[in-house]
């Protein structure tokens, strides 16, 4: 088999990078480890940038999106029993924000790449990456027991946190910055009519918790938890007690309880990886750095990263100019950065850290209370949030 770029992860960074190569005339081929039903149905992030929407619709994917997602220009930040409007639009100049679950864009890349005849390996096993630090890589797998092998001018690496490219660049080559925190999230979701009409994320004595949607009957509710807790440490009505005390305001306001019918715990941690390029293998999304959720930007950072990448692959087939690609850890990084800070610092405002720090508690409450009352504070989180611009 032979392609121009062999692409390891059909997760949003694979799938999107395929997705706008093709747009751009150059061949790639992904290979996946899961099925197709399996990445269409795991449940994990679900709030897109301006900018990551606009990139779906001008590469041809968003009519659903655009249809059965929710446009949110504000979000609401909740402590001290009660709530204050963060306006988004207002704020940036008119930007805002799709609720939009990262399994729906998924599925709508899967179906317009296999529409347009583009090529996706799903269940390959035992994936390894060849020569890329020669002109001349390849992938070695195995697909339905035999052996195969993929040579392209180009390896993307975009096979997630636990994938097998970042380790493929030698560790003496690369530098890895990390910090976990000591606290995970339980994520739920409910059968059950919209509590807000937009996000709430609420400070709590007892630890943060985030009402979110995915659509008008069924919701998206997080809470911080142990990152150790077993979900069976968590019944149905514990959950929903430590909701309504976090997110209890003095005004009577009332969470829209429902049926739970998923749940899971997701650990978080800050990680960067430099630099993201090694040779002809180029890193891209969770491969190269991971954010906790509390930015909502970890999709949002693989949308950036492909968009680099996918730019500067196109410059190179169209012009032999490999300048571009030279820069793409450079490029990319600065984004990384800017979003892993917002990502540390909105969890840190947020969440409880240990148990008995009533110094930390007040800083947080004074940390809020600026932002909520600040105009220049309320911009800077606004602007972040929403995505600052691309270049
Ligand atoms: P991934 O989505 O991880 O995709 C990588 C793909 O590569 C996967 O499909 C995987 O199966 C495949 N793969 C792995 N190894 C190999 C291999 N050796 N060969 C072939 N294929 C391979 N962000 C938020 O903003 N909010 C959230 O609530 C949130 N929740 C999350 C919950 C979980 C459990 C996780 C793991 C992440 C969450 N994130 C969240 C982060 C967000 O979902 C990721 O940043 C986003 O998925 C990154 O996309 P990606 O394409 O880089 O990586
Ligand atoms: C969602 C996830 C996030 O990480 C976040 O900050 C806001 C919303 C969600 O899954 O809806």
């Amino acid at each position: 088999m032979r392609t121009q770029v062999g692409i390891v992860g059909a997760g949003p960074a694979g799938l999107l990078l395929a997705r706008l190569l093709e747009r751009a005339g150059v061949d790639a081929v992904v290979l996946e480890s899961r099925g197709r039903e399996e990445i269409e149905a795991t449940i994990r992030a679900g709030v897109l940038e301006q900018g990551t929407v606009d990139m779906l619709n001008e590469c041809g994917v968003g009519t659903r999106m655009m249809r059965e997602g929710a446009l949110h220009r504000g979000i609401e930040l909740r402590f001290g029993g009660q709530g204050h409007r963060i306006d988004l639009a207002g704020l940036t100049g008119g930007r805002a924000i799709m609720v939009y679950a990262q399994h729906e864009v998924i599925k709508d890349l899967v179906a317009a790449r296999l529409e347009s005849g583009g090529k996706i390996h799903f269940g390959v096993e035992g994936v390894s990456l060849q020569d890329v630090d020669t002109r001349t890589p390849s992938i070695h797998f195995r697909k339905d027991g035999a052996g195969e092998r993929l040579e392209c001018d180009f390896v993307a690496g975009c096979d997630g946190f636990h994938g097998v490219s970042r380790p493929t660049v030698p560790s003496r080559l690369r530098r890895e910055f990390a910090r976990s925190y000591p606290f995970g999230w339980l994520g739920i979701l409910v059968e059950a009519p919209p509590s807000s009409d937009e996000l709430i994320y609420a400070w709590h004595e007892r630890g943060f918790a985030l009402v979110s949607t995915r659509s008008p009957q069924i919701q998206r509710l997080y809470l911080q938890c142990d990152p150790q807790d077993a979900l069976d440490e968590w019944p149905d009505e514990r959950i929903w007690t430590e909701l309504r005390a976090r997110l209890a305001t003095t005004d009577g306001w009332k969470l829209k309880e429902g049926r739970i019918f998923q749940k899971g715990i997701v650990a978080m941690r800050s990680f960067v990886v430099e630099p993201m390029q090694h040779g002809r293998l180029f890193l891209a999304g969770d491969a190269a750095h991971i954010v906790p959720p509390t930015g909502a930007k970890g999709l949002n950072l693989a949308a950036a990263d492909v968009r680099v990448l996918a730019s500067a692959l196109a410059a190179f087939y169209r012009s032999g100019d490999e300048a571009r690609l030279a820069a793409y850890s450079a490029t990319a990084l600065r984004r990384v950065w800017r979003a892993e800070h917002f990502s540390w610092w909105m969890t840190s405002m947020l969440h409880r850290f240990h148990d008995d720090d009533a110094f930390s508690l007040r800083l947080q409450r004074a940390q809020l209370e600026y932002v909520v009352g600040s105009k220049a504070a309320a911009t800077s989180l606004a602007e972040n949030y929403v995505g600052l611009p691309w270049d």
